[in-house]
């Protein structure tokens, strides 16, 4: 057993971030090198609460009955497709550092969640710019964020989009150097992230699955790809350039609803959202009527689960409101006959289970 007095030749810990998407990826140009259909916009969300916390450590193997690549992981709450594409991601890093290539390694990785996979997030995407970025580190290899986004592309196609922070694009361009950019930082403009954790069904599909399936059989992909998309990613370009709020969060929950139709024109159908979702979507539609201005936007990824999309000066405004429209906080004394009626409608409809709030973050970390 010559690998068990072995040194570590390599070490590094991380922490990578969730990103939720305002115009969404959805559908693959090619299956393997995870490349897509359509440009897609989102925002990096800090890692006060939800983050993925990598740490790796590399020996050499010098088992002369045993020469490979050895890796032991040991991951808590990440997605199962996760494990091949980690490999992919390994071999990547190898190929790229020249004097890894005449030996074989020992990969010891653990990942682990601050937040459970049942809240429906992209853990891929906070697991995979976590692993990147700290292979980058433990390896030495000083790649550019641009590099580090296309080998995290490999991993899960959101993940790309989680090395940069603020409000970041990835681009459909480039095929197999498709990556992810920055558009502006985390500081260009206060938004806020609000996320509404509900009762969850099991996820009958996951993303990867789904989206593979909706482009065999839905006939809107094909419009969403070559007609929505286009002019949602013109438009809310615009929306953050005159950091217009009414047009931004037009832009995101309709195109929310054109990725959850492309969904349900899906054949055998899927449907990620549920009564719950439906709900919050309520509650958005009715405080953005009587505040006779789009104060506040919502956004689904392939889960139930409800992103609210919102700029800072309105916080306590809208926190307020789903306080006491669905947690029951400071809801005696109320006047507002549209806030009662949604508080009657609520005792029907729906579990809801927590709530997170998030600013804009910077990317992923390195702890050590
Ligand atoms: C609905 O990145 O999880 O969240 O590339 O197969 O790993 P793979 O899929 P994944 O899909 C995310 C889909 C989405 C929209 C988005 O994040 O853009």
């Amino acid at each position: 057993m010559n690998n068990k007095n072995n040194k570590i030749l390599y070490s590094a810990k991380s922490k990578g971030p969730i990103n939720i998407a305002l115009i969404k990826y959805w559908g693959k140009e090619n299956e393997n090198l995870i490349t897509p259909l359509n440009n897609s916009i989102s925002l990096t969300l800090d890692m006060n609460n939800f983050y993925t916390e990598t740490n790796i450590e590399i020996l050499l193997n010098n088992d002369k009955n045993n020469q490979k690549d050895i890796i032991n992981l040991s991951i808590n709450d990440i997605p199962s497709k996760i494990t091949p594409r980690i490999i992919q991601v390994i071999n990547k890093f190898k190929e790229l550092k020249q004097d890894m290539q005449n030996d074989f390694y020992i990969f010891n990785i653990k990942s682990k969640n601050t937040f459970p996979i049942a809240s429906g997030c992209a853990s891929s995407a906070s697991s995979m710019s976590s692993l990147v970025i700290c292979l980058n580190k433990a390896l030495q290899t000083h790649l550019s964020n641009t590099i580090l986004s296309r080998i995290a592309r490999l991993g899960s196609g959101s993940a790309c989009r989680s090395i940069f922070g603020g409000i970041v694009e990835w681009e459909k361009e480039g095929n197999e150097n498709s990556c992810a950019h920055q558009l502006y930082d985390e500081n260009y403009w206060k938004l806020n992230v609000m996320l509404i954790i509900v009762n969850q069904k099991e996820k009958e599909i996951s993303s990867s699955n789904g989206m593979k399936l909706s482009k065999e059989t839905s006939d809107f992909l094909s419009y969403r790809i070559n007609n929505i998309v286009p002019k949602h990613i013109k438009e809310i370009k615009e929306s953050f350039i005159e950091k217009n709020f009414e047009k931004l969060g037009k832009i995101i929950m309709k195109d929310s609803n054109n990725f959850h139709s492309v969904c349900r024109d899906t054949f055998p159908t899927i449907n990620y959202l549920t009564e719950e979702s439906e709900f919050i979507i309520k509650i958005v539609d009715e405080i953005n009527k009587n505040e006779k201005k789009i104060i506040c936007a919502y956004t689904f990824d392939a889960g139930a689960n409800g992103f609210i999309i919102f700029e800072e000066n309105n916080k306590e405004k809208i926190e307020n409101y789903f306080d006491k429209i669905i947690f029951n906080k400071n809801n005696e004394n109320i006047k507002e006959e549209w806030i009662i009626n949604l508080i009657n409608k609520k005792n029907k409809e729906g579990k809801f289970i927590n709530k997170v709030l998030f600013n804009l973050g910077k990317g992923p970390e390195i702890i050590e």
